[in-house]
């Protein structure tokens, strides 16, 4: 596919290199457009040698080819990393002073902007207005990470790391639609990883998860506009997604006591985590020794269910009825029934709105990137989530959420 890397100039513009990297590793056939002050940062020299196409700034370069008529029109995806300010001033006005923002006036695909600048340019009112305007007119526009920016200061106005970057174009990709930004004003609440309950000061008992459905719902959720709180167990998934706040916890009893904590204050709840259905009933001060009589057997006890926990509070008014809860299942299926059947038994069982149905086992599911499976629905309505990436899986579980939120 074609991918326009557009370039703002702005000091996050050599972390784009591993965004254009991202793309062209996949395949496509990546054309990067910086503008005149982004090759103040990086040369045009390193653009054209990782995406092994020409570069130009300027619509009168040949003009022969009229480029930022064929480049935008045959474009799949536009990614414009960093957006300045400036570049966002200028894309919201239609202004077409350079090939990159003439290039946008003729591109139809998917746009998607990752602002980076200062804290004070972020939240200025013109800026405010610009990113409406873009939306408005049907493009993307992330909402950065807080942090630590150039030099001292910390604060909204981070570049998303370029995975979240790379991950968030493949979406738009096979997905255009996938990240309206529909869900403002909604704050979501979803738990991710695994718990690890512990043995003693050094071992746990623990599990698979790698934490990427949930990650991947925080991600999308929060670029859909939410208010998303991310409490992540042990996960294996690299790099916090932008624009949330994440709440570390190791065990079942922590993850309950967080996600009970912030559950009244929640629109949304999503339980992705891979929770522990037993701990060892004690912890053992020490480190355990082999000794010479063998391994002692673990007494374990059972852990609270947090999701049908959080349902029962609904149902006891103690957080609104409007609430939505979503609940995942992971199942193999055995001789008493399949996937599916699992999967009914479960949501019932739960008695949550949304099941989400994983059929695990045999390398599905726990630790890949792509899954497919079912959504359950609490009116027994089910829809097949056909096979791709978490992230696409995220984008489609939220479409439901979003259906069920009451007009806000
Ligand atoms: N869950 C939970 N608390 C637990 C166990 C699971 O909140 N102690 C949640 C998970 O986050 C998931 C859903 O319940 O959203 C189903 O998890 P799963 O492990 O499949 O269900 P179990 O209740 O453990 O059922 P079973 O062991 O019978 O498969």
């Amino acid at each position: 596919m074609h991918v326009i890397v557009g370039v703002g100039g702005g000091i996050a513009a050599y972390k784009v290199c591993s965004v254009i990297r991202h793309f062209t590793e996949a395949g496509h056939d990546v054309r990067v457009m910086p503008t005149r002050s982004a090759l103040n940062f990086v040369g045009a020299a390193t653009f054209e040698a990782l995406s092994g196409n020409p570069v130009t700034t300027e619509v009168f370069d040949d003009v022969d080819e009229v480029a930022h008529v064929a480049l935008g029109r045959q474009a799949d995806l536009v990614v414009i990393a960093p957006a300045t300010a400036d570049l966002m001033a200028r894309a919201a006005a239609g202004r077409a002073d350079d090939l990159l923002t003439a290039s946008l006036l003729t591109a139809r695909c998917p746009v998607m902007f990752v602002p980076a600048m200062h804290t004070e340019m972020w939240e200025h009112p013109a800026t405010v207005a610009n990113v409406a305007t873009l939306r408005a007119h049907g493009s993307t526009v992330l909402t950065p990470a807080s942090g630590r920016l150039t030099g001292a200061d910390t604060g909204a106005g981070r570049l998303p790391e370029p995975t979240e970057i790379g991950l968030l174009g493949d979406l738009l990709l096979t997905r255009p639609d996938a990240l309206p930004y529909d869900l403002s004003g909604v704050r979501v609440l979803i738990s991710a990883g695994g718990t690890r309950e512990a043995l003693d000061p050094v071992r746990y008992l623990g599990n698979h998860s790698s934490g990427k459905q949930g990650y991947a719902l925080a991600r999308v959720a929060a670029q859909r506009g939410a208010t998303v709180t991310l409490v992540s167990g042990a996960v294996s998934e690299p790099g916090a997604p932008a624009a949330l706040d994440i709440v570390h916890v190791d065990s079942a009893v922590e993850l309950s006591s967080e996600m009970n904590a912030r559950a009244a204050d929640s629109d949304v709840i999503i339980m992705a985590a891979a929770v522990a259905d037993f701990r060892p009933v004690g912890v053992a001060g020490a480190k355990i020794k082999k000794g010479a009589e063998g391994p002692a057997p673990i007494a374990l006890t059972t852990n609270p269910d947090i999701l049908a926990g959080l349902v029962r509070s609904r149902t006891a008014a103690q957080i609104p009825s409007s609430t939505v809860i979503v609940g995942f299942a992971a199942e193999t299926g055995d001789a008493d029934g399949g996937v599916l059947d699992h999967g009914r038994a479960k949501l019932r069982r739960k008695g949550c709105d949304v099941l989400v149905v994983n059929a695990v086992g045999d390398g599905r599911a726990f630790g890949t990137a792509d899954n497919s499976g079912w959504l359950l629905r609490a009116d027994g309505t089910e829809t097949g989530l056909p096979y791709g990436s978490k992230t696409l899986m995220a984008s489609r579980i939220l479409d439901e959420v979003a259906a069920l939120v009451p007009d806000r």
